[in-house]
């Protein structure tokens, strides 16, 4: 396939960079620190269009393909994978959904200010005993006519207390199992939901997570999504989207481990030469170029399969266990190259190897993808 990018696709790739490099990198590492997100950075993205990449024009998008979303979020992530993840769950998870889901009412209502980043969004499945197993739903949305009750608890919510409009699966009729499951529109500050404290976490730190608790939540019928029972397939198409927008994240990652990798190593000399003339550093460094390479076309693959229309659960899948694979292991040998100084936070990499783990959980674990790699191909 002939991924060469376009002229649009090279002034957005130039766009995402010029943002990364003048407004995220500038307090990167203090926003790690103290777990922050300025709501100014949020809107500065919003403005630039980088919430609503996807979302049709008509709604506020920006009207573009998946593979140029994928090229912004490469972008981004080099630089600041909290930023990124934000932008990843606000595009693919939440307009998405809503965007191909949801009624003409509901995009009117929330769509276009999602995708304008005048308000963002959170996707909430995982629960304390409903992670990986996501079928095994304990929130509940009791039907009482013309509204729902909604009780139980969210966890690991990204945007948790950011958002204004939150996307949350619970189960209506457990003796249907999965097919009893709906996908439901909550606004922040409804009767009954209430927001758990931020956790404290390893990497994206500056990404805002918290677990949510709904105790009698009334929510109006007319905020499912979809037909009754919708809710779980609902989850699964719309993570199957958001695991192409995590895949474009760990690239990120491996990429911007890599070259700050390679450009330390030509400037640090040791044992009277600049440590890239060592083969020991020179094979590390071809080691990560080629895995990013491979782990860049399987993005590519997946984000061209969902712009054509094809079927793009699989190769999304695919992207996302081996670019998440790839993130880990550049980002940790990145910091290898690096030395003393790679334990130090400000060389970057060691915030990095902590932001690459999360590629390898959220969104499906790297064991969910095999589980889906597997099936698919041994179903065909
Ligand atoms: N598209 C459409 N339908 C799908 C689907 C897909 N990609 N995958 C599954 N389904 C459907 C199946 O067809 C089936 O429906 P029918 O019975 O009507 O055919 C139904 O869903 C149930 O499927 P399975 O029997 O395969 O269900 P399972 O219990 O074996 O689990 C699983 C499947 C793939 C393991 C799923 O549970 C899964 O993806 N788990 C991981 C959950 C996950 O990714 N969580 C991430 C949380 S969100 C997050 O991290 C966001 C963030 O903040 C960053």
């Amino acid at each position: 396939m002939d991924f060469t990018l376009s002229e649009e696709q090279l002034m957005i790739q130039q766009a995402a960079k010029d943002f990364a490099q003048n407004e995220l990198l500038p307090g990167v590492i203090e926003r790690d620190e103290t777990q922050t997100f300025p709501s100014e950075l949020v809107r500065k993205m919003g403005e630039l269009g980088f919430l609503g990449m996807m979302v049709n024009e008509k709604y506020g998008g920006s009207g573009l393909g998946t593979l140029s979303y994928v090229i912004a979020m490469e972008e981004l992530s080099k630089i600041d994978a909290s930023a990124s993840v934000m932008v990843s769950v606000n595009n693919s998870l939440v307009c998405w959904g809503l965007e191909t889901y949801g009624t003409e009412e509901q995009k009117q209502k929330y769509l276009t200010r999602l995708a304008t980043g005048e308000i963002i969004g959170a996707f909430c499945l995982s629960e304390p005993e409903a992670g990986s197993d996501a079928t095994s739903q304990k929130t509940t949305a009791i039907d009482k006519g013309d509204h729902y009750l909604l009780n139980g608890t969210k966890n690991w919510i990204t945007n948790g207390n950011q958002a204004e409009v939150y996307l949350v699966i619970a189960q209506t009729d457990k003796d249907k199992g999965h097919r009893g499951i709906n996908a439901l529109i909550i606004e922040k500050g409804m009767e009954g939901f209430d927001i758990g404290p931020k956790e404290n976490k390893l990497g994206i730190r500056g990404s805002d997570t918290h677990s949510l608790m709904f105790n009698d939540v009334k929510v109006p019928k007319e905020n499912r999504i979809g037909e009754d029972g919708f809710g779980f397939k609902f989850a699964m198409k719309t993570l199957a989207g958001g695991r192409i927008g995590i895949a474009a994240q760990a690239l990120g990652i491996a990429a911007g481990a890599y070259e700050l990798a390679l450009k330390y190593s030509k400037q640090r000399k040791a044992f009277g030469t600049e440590i890239a003339n060592h083969q020991a550093i020179a094979f590390k460094l071809a080691d990560m170029h080629t895995k990013i390479q491979a782990a860049r076309h399987l993005v590519y693959q997946a984000a061209c399969d969902k712009d054509s229309g094809a079927d793009y659960t699989l190769s999304g899948a695919m992207a996302k266990l081996y670019a998440s694979e790839v993130a880990m292991e550049t980002a940790v040998e990145a910091v290898q190259i690096h030395g003393g100084n790679g334990y130090v936070k400000e060389y970057h990499v060691e915030r990095l190897m902590r932001d690459a783990k999360i590629t390898q959980i959220y969104e499906g674990t790297s064991e969910i993808q095999k589980i889906v790699i597997s099936r698919s191909i041994l179903n065909d």
